[in-house]
């Protein structure tokens, strides 16, 4: 709240137009995808964000009416819907922050991996209009399988010649949001206190929770119960597709952890310090070039990207096993990408 205040101060005193009257500067979000199962909640979502001043909602179909809906809640952002590819530069054009969950989502059975031949098309041609019409926005890239999502996204910037690792950012937001409620519910502490980093990639085994770094630190975990959550956070997306028998993927909890991962965007563009969340990014982390861990968000995107901290035998253990996982699933997106 200070910090907030002082840069209210900063701007009254000094006249500047960078505060509106709202205090926070002008922010645009764009979402592509809007009218999906996560798109839609996802647009309130950040229709309630004091942050966010105009929202374009682009999907191929479907946007007028969420737009028109969202677009009548008396909070500040400006809504505005976007249907078709012919629509989709307009959607885009001065956007701050582009969320894309555009693409199919699982159904039981099904892994993230076999989202692939869809997704991966769809990424492609978002990704390139972005390039065009928004080359400085930063990309929360929602959909999967993230592990590779990113790896095309970058490519397709590269060759643009508009790539900016720092402004890459796939979201494992929900693993963190996962992980937190089942690490509160097990160690009986309060959730709203608890902290946990979750490292790695965004599918089955790559999606590694740090239980031994989680806050409020806690005794009363044994050994076989932080294998348990460890297990129940990577099958966490299996476990709603399974419970949504064939009816999609996780969609309320995937928005919610967008419009947090979002809003941890926007704060570091606008100068909040110490903003710092999980994320999906070019890391030298490691030595696979897609990592995700604690990144410090500022006014260009990624400011830091953490490093790991001290891992148990088991932790060590599980960042080994992921490993071969990750750079197959990376590797499979770079070489979509170059073929393409
Ligand atoms: P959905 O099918 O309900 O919605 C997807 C939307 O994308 C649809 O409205 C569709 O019209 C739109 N779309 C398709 N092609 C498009 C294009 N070329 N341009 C713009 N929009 C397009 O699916 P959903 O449940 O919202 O899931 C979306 C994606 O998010 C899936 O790939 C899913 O696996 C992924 N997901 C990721 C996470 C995560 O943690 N990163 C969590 C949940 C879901
Ligand atoms: C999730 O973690 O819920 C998403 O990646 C969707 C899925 O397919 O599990």
């Amino acid at each position: 709240r200070s910090v907030d205040s002082a840069l209210r101060r900063r701007g009254a005193s000094s006249g500047s137009r960078l505060f509106s009257s709202e205090s926070a500067p002008e922010r645009k979000v764009a979402i592509l995808g809007a009218a999906g199962g996560i798109g839609q909640p996802l647009s309130l979502l950040m229709k309630l964000n004091p942050l966010v001043s105009n929202l374009a909602l682009y999907d191929i179909a479907g946007t007028p009416g969420v737009a028109a809906d969202v677009s009548h809640i008396n909070t500040r952002a400006l809504v505005a819907g976007f249907a078709g590819e012919e629509e989709l530069g307009k959607a885009l054009e001065g956007s701050d922050v582009v969320i894309i969950p555009a693409g199919v989502p699982r159904k039981p059975g099904m892994t993230r991996d076999d989202l692939f031949n869809i997704n991966a098309g769809i990424v492609k041609s978002l990704c390139t209009a972005i390039a065009k019409y928004c080359p400085n926005a930063l990309v929360n890239m929602i959909s999967n399988p993230v592990n590779s999502t990113v790896p095309i996204a970058s490519e397709v910037f590269k060759k643009a010649g508009t790539y900016d690792e720092k402004k890459l950012f796939g979201v494992t937001t929900l693993d963190v949001v996962r992980a937190k409620t089942f690490y509160a519910g097990k160690a009986k502490v309060p959730v709203a206190e608890v902290n946990v980093p979750v490292v790695g990639g965004h599918a089955g085994i790559t999606i590694l929770p740090l239980f031994s770094q989680a806050t409020p630190a806690t005794n009363a975990l044994s050994e076989e119960d932080i294998k348990a959550l460890t297990k129940r956070t990577q099958d966490g997306g299996t476990e709603v597709v399974e419970a949504k028998a064939g009816k999609g993927s996780a969609t309320l909890s995937m928005a919610y952890a967008g419009a947090i991962f979002a809003d941890a965007c926007l704060k570091g563009l606008n100068g909040v310090p110490d903003i710092v969340e999980c994320s999906f990014v070019q890391s030298s982390v490691t030595e696979l070039p897609f990592f995700a861990s604690k990144v410090r968000l500022g006014k260009n995107g990624v400011e830091e990207v953490l490093g790991l901290g001290s891992l148990t035998d088991f932790e060590k253990a599980g960042l080994e096993s992921l490993k071969p996982e990750l750079k197959a699933s990376i590797e499979k997106g770079i070489k979509f990408a170059k073929e393409n």
